[in-house]
């Protein structure tokens, strides 16, 4: 049994870093590991123009520690009245790597996203034509579809009408949950990928709500049966380049999260190597960590993988801070419910 695991130096694409107090505390929880990050654009106000991307970026690295290196890939937040221009001139600066498509009203700060799909198709054709990434919160937001089916609906009246209609468009299925979100992700071929979370991997609906609501496993999209969360967990291990690492790490203070109306998000970035070591080795699959961590994501983003490497050591369970402190307040961290071995040396 190997004890040390050496891979190259995994990417986060899929990340929320907030601002202000918040984005000091968390970023170095991502930057210890992490050498680069597709950064969520979903602030108050969003990041919706290229200026705007490019003053985030500078508070990020104004942020980040001294000794610490990261490399934040910024997204632009999509609205009705994103313009075409704008966006490949931004891409085309390499300012901005990726837009991320909110359905209005499906999660945290997306009330400014897209309600009506058409009046985005200039943007998506000219992200088409350029080959820029679309990063897809694949949830329809109808109060009529149960909670439990808005991905596998969208799929079916949002996201394959969409990639019909724009062919060429590459887009990212952000954090899939379920085995119709693996299933459709299989047979998109290159042009599509898709992020799994950390969380997704561990929990399913019965740990946000049997014998008690556990408001930091509230996320979205919501966990859901145990048979998605196996289809995840095999999707992740099965060397698939279709599938690559979005923490999806959400950061909220606990008031927020432990509310009468609790805020979506887990927070996963102080331990999320730590358990995803576990679960791959859990499944056998440790000899695939790498891939999907390290590999499958720049593939994707067609950028190089990391040059440098970290190693994970096998040994006594690993100590990690339940919650981080934050200027705005505590924030807790994910907690998987089992020893973790494996740490970051
Ligand atoms: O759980 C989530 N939290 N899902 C999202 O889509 C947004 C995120 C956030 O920004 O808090
Ligand atoms: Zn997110």
């Amino acid at each position: 049994m190997s004890t040390t695991l050496t891979l190259r130096r995994p990417d986060d694409w899929h990340l929320h870093l907030r601002d202000g107090a918040m984005l000091k505390a968390v970023l170095p929880e991502t930057a210890r590991h992490f050498a680069r990050a597709i950064i969520m654009p979903n602030l108050v106000p969003p990041v919706v123009t290229g200026a705007q991307a490019a003053a985030y970026r500078d508070r990020i690295m104004a942020a980040l520690p001294d000794g610490m290196a990261f490399r934040p890939l910024m997204t632009l937040y999509m609205t009705e009245d994103t313009n075409p221009d704008d966006v490949a001139a931004a891409h085309a600066s390499g300012l901005v790597t990726a837009v991320k498509l909110y359905p209005a009203g499906a999660t945290t700060n997306s009330a400014s996203g897209v309600r009506d799909f058409a009046k985005v198709q200039r943007v998506l054709d000219r992200m088409a034509e350029i080959g820029m990434p679309l990063c897809v919160h694949g949830e329809v937001t109808n109060h009529d579809v149960d909670i439990f089916d808005r991905e596998a609906v969208f799929i079916d009246r949002v996201l394959d009408p969409m990639r019909r209609r724009t062919p060429g468009l590459r887009v990212v299925m952000e954090h899939v949950t379920t085995r119709d979100g693996v299933q459709y992700a299989q047979a998109g071929g290159p042009d599509l990928g898709a992020t799994i979370t950390t969380h997704h991997l561990i929990i399913n609906r019965n740990h946000i709500l049997a014998g008690g609501i556990r408001p930091h496993y509230y996320c979205l999209p919501v966990a859901k049966r145990e048979e998605h969360r196996l289809a995840l967990r095999a999707a992740v291990t099965s060397g698939d380049p279709t599938f690559f690492l979005g923490t999806d790490s959400a950061p909220h203070v606990d008031a927020l999260k432990e509310h009468s109306c609790g805020c979506a998000g887990c927070f996963t970035a102080t331990n999320t190597m730590s358990i995803l070591a576990e679960v791959f080795e859990q499944e056998g699959a440790l000899d695939r960590l790498e891939s999907f961590a390290s590999l499958h994501g720049p593939a994707f983003y067609r950028l190089p993988p990391n040059e440098d490497h970290i190693t994970l050591q096998k040994g006594a369970p690993v100590a990690y801070p339940a919650r981080i402190d934050t200027g705005d307040g505590p924030v807790t961290v994910f907690d998987p419910l089992m020893p973790l071995h494996w740490r970051v040396a």
